[in-house]
């Protein structure tokens, strides 16, 4: 690894970035920040059950220090019985037993401030789970009493109402009202299992934000809000047309009406110092509706999924920053960059596919396999663009190992509803293979994930090499890539710079610059000269600051006058 052409060695480097750590503590500190994705059952279990936990995740925040980002968002952690991961939760003041107590939380909390790290939390408020308390009151409540009025309760059609009261389907697959033994119908856009709260009711409004101040009282940085576009439904909840699916006039989702929810929540945030709220609103096509969350008194920003969804190329890569720069910088926020998630495959895994089938929602046995060497060489060429962009970047756990999916997973071990309700469950698996366990330390069982190496999901022989304990060591590990990248990106203040495109006379080569740093990426197969300066980093680690030539799949980063 060179800087400026010079081969640092680990000391010097582990002396960078600590010089270079430190996050900045204003207001706008999401404008520019790296945020790190917590999958909690997966990130590292503390207590030896086999799933992560709060303890856990505290005894590995020197990991995230060390790597150098801004924030942790923690994926849902609240009592729940796991029917989605976490995303249908029963007690939105609790802690799951599984992930330890309340109390566990609060001392994670202090030691990720302790090291400078943000959290953030994530907020369902779309749904409930079918066993929170609510739900189970509504149930044993009669048709029209004010405990059903929480939730969308309707009478179906058809002679005895025996058919769902619309046509809507839910996102997991088949319809999206399931019927109670009285013969009631109750929507839910996600599982059965995620009944959806009527936000037109006077106590979802108050108990949702008392659950923001119960959290933000505790002390978290930042709220992630789930499926932010679905909560109002169309009055009347109209039939889904041809000419109304996915568009503006979709009746399931983005309804005016929203707005006045994060209004409210916003006056809510405002009332603490630095706190911020991001939107999770992925099914919003038209980027001026998208705009319309980002309004001064709503959230602050958007997780920008369009980036996650580019294919292999120089032309599309452009259009998808280029767009989004214009369009988040124009609604007067900033893009929050995602390129993995724990909804999608990891970056090494989907971009060594032949057919990217981006938005593919998990790789089995079946399906195409990826190719490994191949994926890795792009998801570290393409990190070099998503760090090296103006904005804030959301990072997956695991990304930052190079980890790829575990496409080999039987069907015993599968939990994702999505793997339930595929209609083709050999080709379409879900996403357990994206939420494997981490590797922390190749000696141990479990790669170190558990204390008493035990796992909820099996993990992949293969993961050893890429393990924690052996990547930190390793001067070009993708580990240390990211590292770096993190550190530079601070030191050039690339989050808050500006981006200018440069021509390249080659259609498979992407070259811009921001401030004094440009990324140059070669999406083809051929090298590509590189143009005079000095080489701060390069993606293929066998490219030394006195090569002339990028390699294809390849990024650099370079400072020139
Ligand atoms: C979006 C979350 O990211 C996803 O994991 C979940 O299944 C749905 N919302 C439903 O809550």
């Amino acid at each position: 690894m060179t800087m400026s052409g010079k081969t640092l060695t680990p000391e010097e480097r582990n002396t960078l970035i600590a010089q270079l750590s430190g996050t900045t503590d204003d207001q706008d500190w999401w404008r520019n920040a790296v945020i790190y994705q917590i999958f909690p059952r997966s990130f590292a279990d503390g207590n030896g059950d086999g799933n992560g936990d709060f303890k856990g995740i505290s005894a590995h925040l020197a990991h995230l220090a060390g790597l150098g980002v801004d924030a942790l968002w923690v994926s849902p952690f609240y009592t729940s019985p796991q029917a989605d991961g976490g995303y249908d939760v029963a007690d939105y003041r609790n802690v799951d037993a599984m992930y330890g107590a309340l109390h566990d939380f609060d001392d994670m909390l202090v030691k990720a401030h302790h090291l400078g790290l943000k959290v953030i939390i994530d907020i369902v408020a779309n749904h409930t789970s079918d066993q929170h308390p609510w739900f189970q009151e509504a149930l044993a409540a009669a048709p029209g009493s004010a405990a059903r009025d929480r939730y969308l309760f309707r009478d179906g059609r058809g002679g005895n109402g025996e058919l769902p009261p619309n046509n809507w389907p839910s996102d997991f697959e088949g319809p999206a009202w399931t019927r109670v033994a009285d013969g009631q119908w109750y929507l839910h856009l996600f599982s059965e299992h995620q009944p959806d709260l009527n936000w037109d009711n006077a106590d979802v409004l108050r108990e949702f934000e008392s659950i923001l101040r119960f959290w933000l009282d505790r002390g978290v940085d930042g709220i992630r809000v789930d499926a932010a576009q679905c909560l109002i439904k169309e009055e009347g909840l109209p039939d889904l047309t041809e000419s109304t699916r996915d568009t503006v006039d979709d009746p399931r989702f983005d309804c005016d009406r929203v707005h006045e929810i994060y209004r409210a929540w916003r006056s809510v945030v405002n009332e603490y110092d630095n706190r911020v709220m991001i939107g999770e609103t992925p099914w919003i096509k038209d980027f001026s509706r998208s705009a319309r969350y980002m309004r001064a008194d709503e959230l602050h920003t958007l997780f920008n999924f369009n980036y996650q969804f580019m294919s292999w190329s120089a032309k599309s890569a452009r259009q998808v920053v280029q767009a989004s720069l214009e369009q988040y910088v124009g609604a007067g926020s900033v893009s929050t960059w995602v390129m993995a998630s724990h909804d999608r495959p990891y970056p090494v895994s989907k971009l060594g596919l032949t057919d990217l089938a981006t938005t593919l929602v998990g790789i089995g046995p079946h399906n195409e396999q990826p190719n490994l060497e191949l994926g890795l060489r792009r998801a570290r060429a393409i990190v070099m663009l998503t760090l090296g962009l103006p904005g804030s970047a959301c990072l997956y756990q695991g990304e930052e190992l190079g980890l790829f999916d575990n496409t080999q997973l039987e069907a015993k071990y599968r939990q994702d509803p999505r793997f339930f309700t595929s209609p083709d469950p050999k080709y379409i698996v879900g996403r357990d293979g994206f939420r494997t366990p981490l590797p922390w330390n190749s000696s141990q069982t479990t790669f170190g994930f558990s204390t008493e190496g035990k796992s909820w999901l099996p993990q992949p022989d293969s993961y050893r090499d890429l393990c924690v304990d052996v990547q930190q060591f390793e001067e070009d590990s993708t580990l240390n890539l990211y590292r770096m990248l993190i550190a530079l990106r601070r030191r050039f203040a690339l989050g808050d710079g500006v981006l200018e495109y440069l021509e390249s006379d080659r259609d498979d080569v992407l070259m811009v610059r921001n401030g004094k740093v440009t990324i140059m990426i070669n999406f083809g197969y051929m090298p590509i000269a590189v143009p005079e300066g000095d080489m701060l980093l390069c993606s293929d680690p066998t490219v030394s600051g006195d090569d002339a030539e990028l390699p294809g799949n390849a990024a650099m980063w370079y400072t020139s006058d």
